[in-house]
């Protein structure tokens, strides 16, 4: 039975709207961060009876076979966004893709409502029915080994100038910046691929009601800019709200910043003509069915733009569990719990949130705890766990940070390929608990593609060093030997057989590991 949160209770307004200032008080980021009254940290509104087997894209004809089904073929869902064909842990059979409803924005796979056939799935590969002629009622499912049509096949890798800019510090020199520093660091080459301007890049309408970009942050403009991100092979973001106000506007007093409600047809078409890729959509008081307006609005541009939400705003936070709306078929990403800062105390409160939400989690439809603070105030050993535990509940990785002033050890760790994989893995299932073998220790198991393999995370959220250990029957696989390798430290470690057991987890780390039963 689910729990409904109790109506929405008071957040402080806490936005300045200045660059970074020396008085950091408790928040690292005070100037760019909204201050949340200590009473709603923890938003204690997502607790639930366990949830449904299937996602709330409805009944599963897609990928039946061997490693059984991903729920995201669903025809039952309003809409029935979803048109992934089966993704068989270890091929599976052949999937029915979904219905491709009236709803169906994800996939873009047709608006006719055109049933789609997964096609056979390659080893490994994420059958996605559907290719993306919109209504045109083609049969997708050629994709085979990796292949995919569904915009958002995997979670999203990319850079946000929240975290580290706020309102006042975004401007033209900062994203190009950051861009060029996604080629020279190495962060393309690892899968990141959007570039994403938050709040603060607008300067209201002109006379004809159309959006315009802040002259003095953005002298260039934004399609400038969006042509000097393709340039260089990667996609842009911009940020609405479905309001009048951004939350800049409403929080912070940042006048220029105006909403997109009543303007979602035009808004989307201007997006679509400077060349946006993705819209972040941040509730801002707004109304939850707004959503689905933009949505259907970003799709009638035909461009395929990746649709971001965040239907939480004050709370109650809108989550596959506990929420009027049916989110695989609003949106290809939504937030799950106020925004993050950069201490271990909010990445744990973003974790337990996230954690009962894995129902809603599947290709082109994700859960987002919120965007990565690695390299902005976490130590080390914090950022490579906070990094573990994103890509073990298929996060987005949407890094935070200054990626022209990272350290090394920051570059790592957003750069682990091995790690990465966790996240990106095909078959799309966000990891869950399967144990707690101590006050503070958990391990979570997340299914990966390919035969009796998981991906596993020996969690130590404590403050002491501990042992911790996993029983192979926790993770569903088959009596007898499996290898187990450790991720972080790019090592086999050999055969075990029943359980595995990591000594001296330091605190505050994730042991990161892939076992796979032995053939
Ligand atoms: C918040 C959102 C943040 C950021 C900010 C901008 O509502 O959660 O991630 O986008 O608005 O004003």
């Amino acid at each position: 039975m689910v729990r409904h949160c109790p109506a929405a209770r008071p957040r402080v307004k806490g936005v300045v709207l200045a660059g970074p200032s020396a008085d950091e008080g408790t928040l690292k980021n005070p100037t760019h961060q909204y201050v949340l009254a200590a009473a709603i940290m923890g938003l204690g509104c997502s607790e639930s009876a366990p949830p449904p087997t299937t996602a709330a894209g409805g009944s599963s004809p897609g990928g039946a076979g061997n490693g059984g089904a991903i729920s995201s073929g669903g025809n039952s869902a309003p809409g029935g966004g979803m048109t992934s064909g089966g993704s068989g842990e270890s091929g599976g059979a052949p999937g029915t893709g979904g219905n491709s409803g009236v709803g169906g924005f994800l996939s873009s796979a047709g608006t006719a409502g055109t049933t789609v056939s997964g096609g056979a799935a390659g080893t490994g590969g994420v059958s996605n029915g559907g290719a993306s002629g919109a209504g045109r009622g083609q049969t997708g499912g050629a994709a085979g080994a990796g292949g995919s049509s569904v915009l958002g096949a995997t979670p999203p890798m990319g850079w946000n100038s929240w975290n580290a800019y706020g309102c006042n510090g975004l401007n033209e020199t900062v994203v190009k910046n950051m861009a060029d520093a996604f080629v020279t660091t190495g962060m393309k080459d690892a899968g990141y691929e959007y570039v994403n301007l938050d709040d603060c890049w607008m300067d209201g309408r002109d006379s004809n009601g159309k959006l315009k970009w802040s002259a003095s942050k953005f002298p260039s403009g934004i399609p400038a800019l969006a042509a000097y991100i393709h340039g260089k092979g990667l996609k842009i973001g911009i940020y609405e709200t479905p309001n009048t106000k951004t939350c800049a506007g409403i929080y912070g007093g940042y006048a220029p910043g105006v909403g997109s409600v009543g303007h979602e047809t035009s808004d989307a078409q201007t997006f679509a003509s400077w060349g946006i890729d993705y819209l972040k959509y941040d509730k801002c008081q707004g109304q939850l069915s707004a959503f689905a307006v933009m949505r259907d609005a970003l799709k009638a541009t035909g461009r395929p733009i990746f649709y971001s939400i965040n239907p939480g705003d004050q709370g109650p936070f809108c989550t596959p569990t506990n929420c009027s709306l049916n989110l695989p078929t609003i949106a290809n990403l939504w937030r799950i719990g106020f925004d993050i800062s950069a201490n271990w105390s909010e990445v744990i409160r973003l974790i337990d949130a996230n954690k009962n939400q894995y129902s809603g989690a599947g290709p082109g439809h994700w859960n987002d705890p919120d965007m990565l603070e690695v390299g902005n105030g976490l130590n080390d050993t914090e950022g490579r766990a906070h990094f573990s535990m994103w890509a073990i509940m298929a996060a987005p990785l949407i890094t935070g940070n200054d990626l022209t002033k990272m350290s090394a050890a920051t570059k790592a760790t957003l750069t682990n390929a091995e790690v990465i994989a966790v996240d990106q893995d095909p078959l799309g299932q966000q990891g869950r608990v399967v144990g707690t073998p101590g006050a503070n220790l958990e391990v979570w198991s997340k299914v990966m593609s390919g035969t009796n393999k998981r991906a596993v995370a020996l969690f130590n959220r404590g403050s002491t060093t501990s042992s911790i250990a996993v029983q192979f029957s926790q993770l569903g696989l088959p009596a007898g030997a499996a290898s187990v390798r450790d991720l972080w430290a790019a090592k086999g470690l050999g055969l075990a057989t029943g359980s595995y057991t990591a000594t001296n987890v330091p605190s505050h780390s994730v042991v990161l590991l892939e076992i796979v039963s032995a053939p």
